[in-house]
């Protein structure tokens, strides 16, 4: 059985090792993972509560679909047909290239950036042109300029993940100017939650209006809601009804359902986590810094370093009970990125660091 040549040469997406599997390998006790960007605090209380009173519910098909597309509709003051949910942001990522994108066809990403947009784009046979980012954040300039015929969709990360750079929204604004209509600009802000600096504009209120711009957003980092799959575009009513068509009948599960409404309910929890974050990223690239380290200037959940060669540092740590993120995947194999976790668990790291470094030293 032969597959289609298109995804003959790709590998399946490899995601930061499970803490279980460390457990297992190395019987260590307790096991720190800060690879892949999860909030370290769980579900919201509304939303586990939600889960349970809709567990018992699970022997039907999905119904809460409607009423989650208004209710996030109605989060950003809009009608429900200008929402497309999917099995997270990164199921929505596979619906635009299965809806969008041809053989020939030229993506457009900054690099490093999110492999979801370049191995969407891969498996439809599309081309990669990925613009190298200037000081760890998308250059749009030299992305409005790789634009071309063959160009289908443009990719804007911010925070761009694994730098956790932020653009400008006057950047962002006039690098939309700039690309002609028929490229759909696909602005992932998955990370938008956790943003405090006042430059990052949320892209949904600033260019909802735009015929060829998609917002991304996701419950799976502030609202803690990784492990139920499920994240949303904001578009025109035309993108959303093409997106409708390609996605996969009951691609979000109930419960998905049922939390993320919960979730938007509470905004006093959304903020106290921003705020925490806010005060353990900071604590965390000082604690970075001390240990000359230099993270880029970082508006997510996570930091990103140059560290020499990633993967041995990662291996290390690893040995140390710590899990972060290696990134010759994402193009950048001197830098590890480290997840924003508890308090305790940035020290761990930390300390872990310290003694890898140690060793590394004498
Ligand atoms: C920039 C970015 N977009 C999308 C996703 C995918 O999110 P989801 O869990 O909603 O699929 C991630 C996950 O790490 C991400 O970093």
């Amino acid at each position: 059985m032969q597959p289609r040549p298109e995804i003959a040469p790709l590998r399946p997406y490899e995601p930061g090792k499970p803490a279980s599997a460390l457990r297992r390998e190395l019987g260590l006790e307790p096991v720190v993972k800060l690879a892949s960007n999860e909030g370290p605090y769980g579900p919201f209380p509304a939303a586990l509560e939600a889960i349970a009173a809709a567990a018992p519910g699970l022997n039907r098909y999905p119904e809460g679909a409607v009423e989650l597309l208004e209710a996030l509709g109605a989060r950003h003051g809009l009608g429900p047909e200008r929402i497309a949910a999917g099995n997270g942001a990164d199921g929505v990522i596979a619906n635009i290239a299965l809806a969008y994108l041809r053989r020939g066809d030229e993506v457009l990403m900054g690099w490093p950036s999110f492999v979801s947009y370049r191995l969407s784009a891969l498996k439809m046979g599309a081309s990669l042109v990925a613009v190298p980012l200037r000081d760890g954040a998308y250059d749009l300039e030299a992305m409005a300029a790789a634009v071309t015929e063959q160009t289908r969709i443009a990719y804007v990360c911010s925070p761009n993940n694994p730098t956790g750079n932020i653009v400008a929204a006057a950047d962002l604004t006039a690098f939309l100017d700039a690309v002609p209509e028929r490229v759909l600009v696909v602005i992932d802000a998955a990370y938008h939650e956790y943003v405090t600096r006042p430059e990052h504009a949320d892209a949904v209120a600033a260019h909802q209006h735009r015929p060829n711009v998609a917002v991304l957003r996701t419950f799976s980092k502030i609202y803690g809601l990784a492990g139920l799959r499920i994240g949303y575009a904001v578009a025109e009513p035309g993108v959303i009804a093409e997106l409708g068509k390609v996605r996969g009948p009951f691609d979000v599960s109930e419960l998905a359902h049922a939390a993320a409404m919960a979730s938007l309910s509470d905004e006093d929890e959304l903020a106290r986590r921003r705020e925490q974050n806010e005060r353990d990223r900071e604590r965390l690239a000082e604690g970075l810094r001390a240990h000359g380290l230099d993270p880029f200037p970082a508006a997510g959940n996570f930091l990103c370093a140059e560290f020499g060669d990633g993967a041995a540092m990662a291996a290390r740590l690893e040995r140390e009970g710590v899990i972060v993120r290696p990134l010759a995947g994402f193009g950048a194999p001197s830098c590890i990125r480290v997840t924003v976790g508890t308090p305790d668990e940035n020290d761990a790291f930390l300390a872990a660091l310290g003694r890898v470094q140690e060793v590394v030293s004498t």
